[in-house]
């Protein structure tokens, strides 16, 4: 145990953040040998945990140290160790488990870019095609399967956790059928066809990631015989009519990337088709750390960014929609009402 907390002094804060690849390491070790998933409601020592997670127990005693600093697990005067509200989100059986959040945020392929934060900020570029010669979504499907499984599991995790509250934030009465554009898994249309028991639902997004939709859309499911799942690439086209078109976290990459996905959503929906965008914003969240944090990582593998409202209003004006109304749907995140003009 370490003696006094005393905040540091600069200098120190510095030295501490100049490391902080260390901090993200040690939370993918925690993550991938599952320590938060073998230590239950009674604190155990070092030697247990590593009895349980197959590691050698000094090791493993050191990675839990280096947690502690960070309130990731507590060791208790017996020196045996404890978990603290953020260790228990990493046990993938948590509720709010942000077991998969973790490993997206620091998987090998985050190692790879890091290093080159300086020539994206200088180039503008991202730095994914120069690193693997392919676009990111294609190196991920095509290359990197297990970072796939991961992106869709944290998506996934994320998605579960905002698709009920975007399901009882959006008024669809009027509307009898919903499109999710890039919907990853399809928590979002599952939860508005839950919601209204008469509406149609479609969700869209590449090959790989509709063929594990949610069980509830796919052959077998309570809802499958509401829904289409459209495998595609919502930059080539959008195969879809729809009265309402959701597009969830889909806006962060080049502006080419999203002007080609709203001229597509607006040709498919034609005048008076709703069109829900729904971003986290850098100018209006308490997360500013995560979200910034997430937008330079969009720089390197997309050549994207996180939002400002006034960036968001103004890709949606120049497509051609007219912004009704911008709401929160929870402090992270914002939905903008927008409708194809006549
Ligand atoms: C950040 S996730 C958001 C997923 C979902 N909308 C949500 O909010 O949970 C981005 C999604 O865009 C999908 N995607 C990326 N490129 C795409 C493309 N060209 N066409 C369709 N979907 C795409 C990814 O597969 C992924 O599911």
């Amino acid at each position: 145990m370490t003696t006094a907390q005393t905040a540091p002094p600069p200098s120190m804060r510095l030295r501490e953040l100049a490391f902080g690849a260390a901090c993200a390491a040690a939370l993918r070790a925690a993550a991938r040998l599952g320590v938060a998933d073998a230590l239950g409601d009674t604190p155990m020592t070092a030697e247990d945990l590593a009895a349980a997670v197959k590691t050698e127990p000094k090791p493993l005693r050191r990675l839990l140290r280096a947690l502690t600093c960070y309130d990731v697990f507590s060791e208790r005067p017996d020196g045996t160790f404890a978990h603290t509200g953020m260790s228990r989100l990493l046990r993938e059986d948590d509720p709010g488990s942000l077991r998969y959040i973790t490993l997206w945020c620091t998987e090998p392929w985050t190692w790879d870019a890091w290093p080159r934060l300086d020539e994206a900020v200088r180039t503008g570029r991202n730095v994914v095609e120069d690193l693997y010669g392919k676009e990111f979504f294609v190196y991920l499907n095509e290359d990197a399967p297990e970072s796939a499984d991961v992106f869709n599991r944290a998506m996934t995790t994320s998605s579960k956790q905002s698709a009920r509250e975007v399901a009882e934030l959006l008024d669809l009465s009027g509307a009898s059928s919903v499109a999710d554009i890039g919907g990853g898994q399809g928590h979002v249309v599952a939860s508005l066809l839950e919601k209204y028991p008469a509406m149609h639902g479609t969700l869209l997004d590449l090959p790989r990631v509709v063929d594990n939709a949610d069980p509830r859309l796919r052959e077998g499911g309570s809802l499958a015989g509401r829904v289409d799942i459209v495998p595609g690439d919502c930059r080539e086209s959008v195969p879809v009519t729809a009265d309402v078109y959701i597009i969830k976290n889909i806006l962060e990459w080049d502006d080419e990337s999203t002007a080609r996905c709203l001229r597509n959503v607006i040709r498919a929906g034609g005048p008076k088709a709703r069109v829900v965008v729904i971003e986290n914003l850098v100018d209006d969240t308490p997360s500013m750390r995560f979200s910034t944090a997430m937008d330079l990582l969009l720089l390197m593998n997309v050549g994207g960014a996180k939002h400002t409202t006034g960036s968001m209003v103004s890709r949606l004006e120049a497509a051609g929609l007219v912004i009704d109304d911008i709401r929160p749907v929870n402090p992270y995140l914002h939905a903008f009402d927008c409708t194809v003009p006549v």
